[in-house]
C-alpha cells in the first residue's frame, strides 16, 4: 500500500526557512511595517523609485497553498519564471531580493505569477552568515568575522587560516577551480561554441576566473583576510585591517572583484601580499544556493527540490550564427527602428 505524504504549505517552507536561519524569517506583514525584523532591509542608492526592501518571507503566494515542488535559485527573472512553470513548480526560493515588475519581465507579479501557480520567497541578508562555505571552498578556516567592519553595516571581514592542504597560491587557486568543476564549464562553452558556430561566444562564469594579481603561485599562504568590495570596504579599510592583523600574507576579495590597476591591488604589491581574486558573483549559487536547497530537501523530505542555475552568454552582434535570425533583426531594425527614426528626425 502506498504511504500517504505529508502535505505541504507555503508556511510549512517558511517555517523550515526559519529552522535554517534561527528565526530570521518575517512571518507576518506587520513585522515588516512595525519594523521589528532586523533583516527587513533597504537596499538603495537613492535613484528615484528604483530601491527595494528585502524581505525574508513569502512575497507572493497563499501562505496555505500546498508545494510539492521547490525551486532554489538566486535571482528572480522572467527566465526562472517560464523554466517554473514549464516543471510546473509550485514556489520559488530566491536568494537576492525581489521586486515587481524588475523581477518578473516588466509585468507586476499580481498578473503573472497566478498563471502559473507560482508562490515566491526571498532570503538574502538573513541567509548570509549561516555557514562557512564561502571561506571553506576558498581554503580557509575564518577565525573571526566582522559583519560591519570600520563601522559600516553589511562591510564584512573575515579573518581566516589557511586549511590543511592549502599551503601556495597555486594550491588555493587550484581547489576553486576543482570544486566547481570549471573544466566541465569550459568544455560546455567550447561546445556551444561549436554547435552555434560562435566562436567568440562568452559565458559569465568562465569570464571572470580565479585570478592571483598580486604574488606569486609558488608563495605560502597561511594568514588570509578576505572580503567583499562591494560591501562598502575602503583602501583605509584596508590599511587599517592589515594593522589589526600583521601576520597577514594573503588578501582574497570574491563575489565581486577588482581589476589589475586597483588601489587594493597597489597595495599588496607594495607589500608583498598575496591578493587574490576568487569566486564570482556568478557562481553563488553554488556557494549559497546548493547548501540552502539541499537544507531544504532535508527539513521537507516529501518535497521535490531543484537547483536553479542561471547561465549568461554573450556574442557580438557580427559572429550570431543563426543566419535566420540575423536576417530577422536586421530587417526589422533598418524596416521598422532606424528608418521611422531618420523619417521622426526629418519631421522635425
Ligand atoms: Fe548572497
Ligand atoms: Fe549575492
Amino acid at each position: 500500500m502506498e504511504q500517504p505524504t505529508t502535505m505541504i504549505t507555503n508556511k510549512d517552507v517558511v517555517a523550515a526557512l526559519n529552522i535554517i536561519t534561527r528565526g530570521r524569517m518575517v512571518t507576518s506583514w506587520d513585522e515588516v511595517s512595525a519594523g521589528t525584523n532586523p533583516y527587513v532591509v533597504t537596499k538603495t542608492s537613492h535613484i528615484p523609485g528604483k530601491g527595494i526592501v528585502e524581505i525574508p518571507g513569502l512575497i507572493f503566494g497563499d501562505p496555505a497553498k500546498e508545494v510539492k515542488r521547490i525551486g532554489v535559485g538566486m535571482t528572480l527573472t522572467e527566465n526562472m519564471i517560464e523554466l517554473a512553470s514549464g516543471m510546473e513548480l509550485d514556489l520559488l526560493v530566491v536568494h537576492h531580493p525581489v521586486a515587481e515588475a524588475a523581477s518578473s519581465g516588466g509585468v507586476p507579479f499580481g498578473d503573472y505569477l497566478p498563471l502559473y501557480g507560482l508562490s515566491v520567497i526571498e532570503l538574502h541578508e538573513a541567509f548570509h552568515g549561516l555557514h562557512p562555505g564561502m571561506t571553506m571552498m576558498h581554503g580557509h578556516q575564518k577565525l573571526s568575522t566582522d559583519i560591519s567592519f570600520g563601522g559600516v553595516p553589511g562591510n564584512v571581514l573575515h579573518k581566516g587560516v589557511a586549511l590543511e592542504g592549502v599551503a601556495t597560491v597555486a594550491d588555493l587557486l587550484g581547489r576553486l577551480a576543482g570544486w566547481l568543476d570549471r573544466d566541465s564549464d569550459h568544455r560546455l562553452l567550447e561546445a556551444e561554441r561549436m554547435i552555434r558556430g560562435e566562436a567568440t561566444l562568452q559565458e559569465a562564469t568562465m569570464a571572470n576566473p580565479s585570478r592571483l594579481l598580486s604574488g606569486r603561485m609558488d608563495k605560502p599562504v597561511k594568514h588570509i583576510l578576505h572580503f567583499f568590495p562591494h560591501t562598502g570596504f575602503s583602501l583605509e579599510h584596508l590599511e587599517q585591517a592589515l594593522l589589526l592583523y600583521p601576520e597577514t600574507d594573503t588578501i582574497i576579495v570574491s563575489i565581486s572583484r577588482v581589476r589589475e590597476g586597483h588601489p587594493f591591488v597597489s597595495l599588496a604589491q607594495k607589500r608583498g601580499l598575496n591578493f587574490i581574486v576568487g569566486n564570482s558573483h556568478s557562481v553563488e549559487i553554488m556557494e549559497n544556493g546548493l547548501p540552502l536547497a539541499y537544507a531544504l530537501e532535508m527539513l521537507l523530505p516529501s518535497a521535490e527540490v531543484f537547483l536553479l542555475r542561471e547561465r549568461v552568454t554573450a556574442v557580438p552582434l557580427t559572429d550570431i550564427g543563426s543566419r535566420q535570425m540575423v536576417d530577422y533583426g536586421k530587417g526589422i531594425a533598418a524596416d521598422h527602428l532606424v528608418a521611422g527614426v531618420s523619417r521622426a528626425v526629418q519631421n522635425i
